[in-house]
Order: structure tokens, then C-alpha cells, then sequence
């Protein structure tokens, strides 16, 4: 990073200084400035000396990644940008020659610096952010510590992810509730706001108390109106009590790092996601963020290292659990060089900018749907509309199964992959980490292939 990014990076870090006993985030009010930066990742400061964040080429220059290869499948399972990295690398080395002298100088402040990145990002505060080290986790939190009353139901949709699907099954039979799913679309390509909000809206009952969903659906690349469901459901909130409000809960893994949005533009209760996919953060690193009021229907599942639940447990008493985030972020030592780190994940975005990378994103996705639209023996099935769809393109390949193009296009040394889903589509995400000129190889090797 040069001096100019540095400065954005230290200006909007505000790290705090101190040891913070368990990473309690009381101290998140005090300490704002770059002289309150104790630590940093020097590494990142030297080596990324070069980095131009408003130059996509430099952008791209700070992942590691072979340029022998188109990598359209990225987003699966991130590589670590050079600040990332670095980070790590910084933290790796200070655990490793005194494990306990680091942790007890910098876990506090590191922690501190993560919820704010995260807060910032998501336009929340940092109280309601949690650390996960997936979506999984953050999936398996949320639904499972919900307080379901028996005959009470969740609303999931057919479109989620194995990890909604399978969470919210071990949720439903501890509480003795019951989970429904929705069609929200029979033709993800044609599909519209109207009739995905409209289908939805029309699944809930007075026994729902949350709706389940997912942002991006990496079954199809149909990107999901949160706000517009969001909003649905204030309506049908209104006549309800606070305490049975049906809470819109959100797997936001395919649009996090991607699209432009915050948890109020959202309106969502609870966004759960790794960081470790279209952010490009920490491998094994994740986040919840929940609206204050909303996180009162969760129960912690896995006890926090928080300071006030430690503290209570050295009374005897029962934690206050002031701080949701802290209180929902499981206990545990971990791999703390990663969890740190992804505060430079969260940086390397912002500084890019959030509406540049979204805009990137779309632009690629845009003439790679336009080009496969052209060709024989090949269905695009994600929508054409960036209203309706954000970085996942999923194409089906008719008698052809996916897997064996996805051979032929590694061949090619372009990187794609297979839907994980009973019904299997060809899958590309054009991300910060591929260029237009790559989509028209892409478009080249599919037109050899069709
Ligand atoms: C929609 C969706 N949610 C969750 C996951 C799992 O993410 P994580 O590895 O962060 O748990 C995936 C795929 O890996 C996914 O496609």
C-alpha cells in the first residue's frame, strides 16, 4: 500500500489501543484515531507499495493467483489478497514466537478493529456483528439458537443451500417446530419481483415466525429482492406483536462482496455469510450481523469468550448479555491469525469501493449472460436482469452433463464449476479477479464447445 492508500487504511481502521480481556467490546466507543493503531500489518504496508485500488489490473495484481488460468470459479473458496496475506503472516509469526505474550497485547484491539471493519461495511453497529468461521456456522447459529415454540414454523424456500436446509431441519426437531419451503420461481431466466415476493408472502401464516432465504441462490445466480421482501414483511409485521414479528433471515454468501448494499438498505433481521468467498477473506472466517432487537430471539448455542459472560460465570451469575454480537460469537481459541485478518479484507474492499467492485461485477456478468445467449445448445437460466442477479451465471448445458464442460473448459484453462444441487447447471462468477477480456475467452471456449 502506498502512503495515500495507508493513510485511508489507518484512518479508517481506528484501532484501539489495550489489551481487552477476551475481546468483551465495551472499548469499541473509545479510540477512533490512526494514533491509537498499535499493530498493523507492516507486511501489508511494504509489499502492496504499488496498489492502485481504483486500477482493476493492480487490484487483480494483489492476488497470488496463476494468470495461466481464467479463474471463474474464485468465489468458491477465496484466494487471499497480498493485505490478507500479509495480515496472517503478521499474526502467524507473533503467535508462533510468544503465543501467549501476543495474544494477551493484541487479541483485544484485533478484535475490536474486525467488528468495526465488519460494522462499517455493513452500515450496523459493531454490537450486532458475531464471528463465524463460515455461513455454516452462522446458519447453524441462528436457527438453531431461535427460540421456536412447538407449532411454530420457519419458511425456507426449495432454492437454499444445504446448510439452510439442513439447519433449520436440526433446528425444527429440538424445538418441535415445523419448516416449510416455497417454490419462488419455476423459470429462474423469466422470473420477476412481483412473483418471488408475492409467492413468498403468500407462504407465511400466523405460525411463521421467520422466513429462511438466500440472497444470491447459488443453485440458479436468480438474486433474490431482499429489500422488496423485507419490506412485505413490515407490512404483514405490523399487526403483529414484536415477539412474534417473522424475522427475515438471510444466507448472504453470493452477495456479499459483491453487491453494493447495507444491513439498512437490506432490511433484513439477520445476514449470515462467510467472508472467505466473494470478499476474498481469512479461509474459515464468517459473520453474522443481526439487528439489535432481532438478535433477543437467538440464545447463544456455543458459549462466548465474551467478558461479560466470563465475568458472570466467575460471579455466578447470569451473563446481562449486553452485546449480542459478542454474546452470539462462539467461544473457544481459534485460528485468531485469520479471524484478525479479516479486517483487511473488509479494508482492501472499501478502499476499492463497494459500488466499483458491484459494478465490475455486473458489467462481466452482463456481456458473459449476453454472449452465451447467442449460442446453440445452451440455456442461460440466471435472469439477464442485474435487478434480478449478481455475479453467478448458471447455464444449463441440455443433454450434456456440466461436469464434462467443465473438463473440456479446464482444458482451455478456464476455471468453472458445477452447481452443487440435484439439478445441476454449468457455473461462472466473474468477480474482481477476472477481466472483460477473459469473459470473451470464455465466450470463445463455449463457442468451440456448443
Ligand atoms: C448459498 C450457499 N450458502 C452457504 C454455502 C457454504 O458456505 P460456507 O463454506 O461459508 O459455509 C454455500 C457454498 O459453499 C452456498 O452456495
Amino acid at each position: 500500500m502506498g502512503d495515500v492508500s495507508r493513510r485511508v487504511f489507518l484512518s479508517r481502521s481506528g484501532a484501539v489501543a489495550g489489551s481487552l480481556a477476551l475481546g468483551g467490546v465495551t472499548a469499541c466507543e473509545s479510540g477512533d484515531g490512526p494514533a491509537d493503531r498499535q499493530t498493523g500489518p507492516e507486511g501489508a504496508g511494504a509489499k502492496a507499495a504499488a496498489f492502485d485500488p481504483t486500477d482493476w489490473e493492480s487490484v487483480r495484481d494483489q492476488f497470488p493467483l496463476t494468470r495461466d488460468i481464467r479463474h471463474f470459479a474464485a468465489f468458491v473458496l477465496a484466494a487471499h489478497p497480498r493485505p490478507v496475506a500479509d495480515a496472517i503472516e503478521q499474526h502467524r509469526r507473533g503467535l508462533d514466537e510468544d503465543t501467549h505474550g501476543y495474544l494477551e497485547e493484541h487479541q483485544g484491539e484485533n478484535e475490536v478493529a474486525s467488528r468495526r471493519a465488519a460494522a462499517e461495511y455493513l452500515g450496523a453497529a459493531a454490537q450486532e456483528i458475531a464471528f463465524t468461521d463460515s455461513t455454516t456456522m452462522g446458519l447453524g447459529l441462528v436457527y438453531g439458537g431461535l427460540r421456536l415454540r412447538p407449532g411454530q414454523e420457519v419458511v425456507a424456500t426449495e432454492h437454499d443451500f444445504y446448510s439452510t436446509h439442513e439447519a433449520l431441519r436440526l433446528a425444527a426437531d429440538r424445538r418441535g417446530a415445523t419448516v416449510r419451503r416455497v417454490r419462488l420461481y419455476d423459470r429462474p431466466s423469466q422470473t420477476s419481483v412481483d412473483e418471488i415476493v408475492g409467492r413468498l408472502t403468500a407462504t407465511v401464516t400466523p405460525a411463521t415466525r421467520a422466513v429462511a432465504v438466500t440472497w444470491v441462490h447459488s443453485s440458479t445466480g436468480v438474486k433474490l429482492p431482499i429489500a422488496q421482501i423485507a419490506a412485505a414483511l413490515a407490512e404483514l409485521n405490523a399487526g403483529r406483536d414484536v415477539a412474534e414479528h417473522v424475522l427475515l433471515c438471510v444466507d448472504g454468501v453470493h452477495g456479499l462482496g459483491v453487491e453494493d448494499e447495507t444491513m439498512a438498505t437490506l432490511g433484513c433481521d439477520f445476514l449470515m455469510s462467510g467472508t472467505h468467498k466473494w470478499l476474498f477473506g481469512p479461509r474459515g472466517t464468517g459473520i453474522v450481523c443481526g439487528r439489535r432487537e432481532a438478535w433477543d430471539a437467538i440464545g447463544p448455542t456455543i458459549p462466548p469468550f465474551a467478558a461479560e459472560h466470563f465475568g458472570a460465570w466467575a460471579g455466578g451469575v447470569a451473563p446481562a448479555g449486553t452485546d449480542p454480537g459478542a454474546s452470539n460469537t462462539p467461544g473457544g481459541y481459534h485460528s485468531f491469525e485469520h479471524r484478525w485478518a479479516v479486517t483487511e479484507a473488509l479494508r482492501f474492499h472499501l478502499d476499492v469501493g463497494k459500488a466499483a467492485i458491484a459494478q465490475r461485477t455486473r458489467e462481466q456478468a452482463t456481456q458473459l449472460k449476453a454472449g452465451l445467449a447467442d449460442l446453440n445448445g445452451i440455456e442461460v437460466v440466471t435472469p439477464a436482469d442485474p435487478g434480478l442477479s449478481a455475479g453467478i451465471v448458471c447455464v444449463s448445458t441440455g443433454e450434456v452433463a456440466p461436469a464434462g464442460v467443465v473438463g473440456s473448459l479446464l482444458h482451455r484453462k478456464i476455471a468453472a464449476s458445477v452447481t452443487p444441487y440435484r439439478e445441476a447447471y454449468l457455473r461462472f462468477g466473474p468477480s474482481i479477479v477476472t477481466s472483460p477480456d477473459e469473459v470473451d475467452a470464455v465466450l470463445d471456449a463455449m463457442r468451440e464447445l456448443s
